[in-house]
């Protein structure tokens, strides 16, 4: 049976020239370098710089993944984009990017799903591509995180970093089995009555302004680990795939236990995983494009790879997708 598939045609990646390294925050929190690593596996991020928007970022790795591809800004039926750190309470910020790479046909809009924003962006492209809505659609995941810190509280503050990373998805034929290339399938999830977990405490609505991030670390950790492992179970599962697998699991970089827990719990071992958490801190809905475009760069997938993201965040929204490159 032929099928449409959604393939990778090329990532890209952009993150901002400030380097932030642990002992930037020993110097002003009661921290240090040691805690820091030990408990989340980060020694610096990047920070945007002042006046350096979401949509800067955003634009610099989208044309990143255009020179790639060899393609131009005309080439795109969609642009979506997912943040939680917009530039503006509107437009959107994919409509900026839009703007900035000069495209003038076709739509553009963003996705909200905190650090689940990449992976609810790339299942929401692929159901697009495959009713036939679009054949070429840029989805980038651009944030600036270092916009919502409270610079007081030690306990989120050195966690989060600044970045943005991209992928062109491109309609291509399949015969419906595993074998195909591109996205074989995904699995999204929300679950509201976990919101006081990780939230931040403003918004145009209630406060009128934006807030800072408030999370309960521990609480999250926990969900994170029993979440992960099941959502990517579901998701091989509809792919008729098993963990054995995966080539590739390309997660979400919150925290390297995190992160070492899920490959453990999927059998995997960490030479199968793309860590980028040491130097790009977590950068929320841009962690997961930032990780593949990075290990890309480097050359470490090889076509016919099979590829598994996942990612939890805020909401609690959780999901993964598995495709194969
Ligand atoms: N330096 C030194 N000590 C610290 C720091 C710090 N930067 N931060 C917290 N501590 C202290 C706490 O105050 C606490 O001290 P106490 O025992 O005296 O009260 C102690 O360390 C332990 O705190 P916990 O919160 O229990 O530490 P934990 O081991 O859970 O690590 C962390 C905290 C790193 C935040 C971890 O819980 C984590 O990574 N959670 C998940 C984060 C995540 O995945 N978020 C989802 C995505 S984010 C998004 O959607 C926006």
């Amino acid at each position: 049976m032929s099928v449409i598939r959604s393939v990778i045609l090329a990532t890209g990646h952009y993150l901002p020239e400030r380097v932030v390294d642990n002992s930037w925050f020993e110097a002003r929190l009661d921290t240090s370098d040691q805690w820091i690593r030990e408990r989340t596996g980060i020694a610096r991020r990047h920070f945007a710089a002042e006046g350096e928007t979401t949509s800067d970022l955003g634009l610099r790795a989208a044309q990143d993944a255009l020179d790639r591809a060899g393609l131009t800004a005309g080439d795109l039926d969609a642009i979506v984009l997912a943040t939680s750190t917009p530039d503006l309470t509107f437009p959107a910020v994919a409509t900026m990017v839009q703007q900035g790479l000069g495209m003038t046909r076709g739509f553009a809009f963003d996705v909200q799903a905190v650090c689940a924003g990449f992976v609810f962006a790339l299942a929401n492209a692929d159901g697009m591509i495959r009713s036939g809505q679009a054949k070429r659609v840029m989805v980038i995941g651009a944030e600036t995180f270092s916009r919502i810190m409270d610079w007081s509280d030690r306990s989120t503050c050195v966690l989060f970093g600044d970045g943005a990373g991209a992928v062109i998805l491109e309609a291509a034929e399949g015969d419906g089995s595993a074998k195909d290339r591109g996205i074989l399938a995904s699995d999204l999830n929300s679950d509201g009555r976990y919101r006081e977990l990780l939230y931040v405490d403003g918004g145009v609505s209630s406060t009128g302004t934006a807030g800072v991030l408030r999370m309960q670390g521990n609480l999250v950790f926990r969900h994170a680990v029993e979440k992960l492992a099941k959502t990517a179970t579901t998701t091989l599962d509809r792919a008729g795939l098993a963990p054995g697998d995966i080539d590739w699991l390309v997660p979400h970089q919150a925290n390297a236990r995190i992160i070492t827990s899920t490959a453990q719990k999927l059998d995997l071992p960490m030479e199968k995983v793309v860590l980028t958490v040491e130097d790009h801190g977590n950068t929320s809905a841009a962690s997961i494009p930032l990780a593949l475009a990075t290990a890309d760069a480097e050359g470490r997938f090889e076509r016919g790879d099979i590829i598994l993201t996942e990612a939890i965040g805020g909401g609690l929204s959780w999901g993964s997708v598995v495709l194969r490159w």
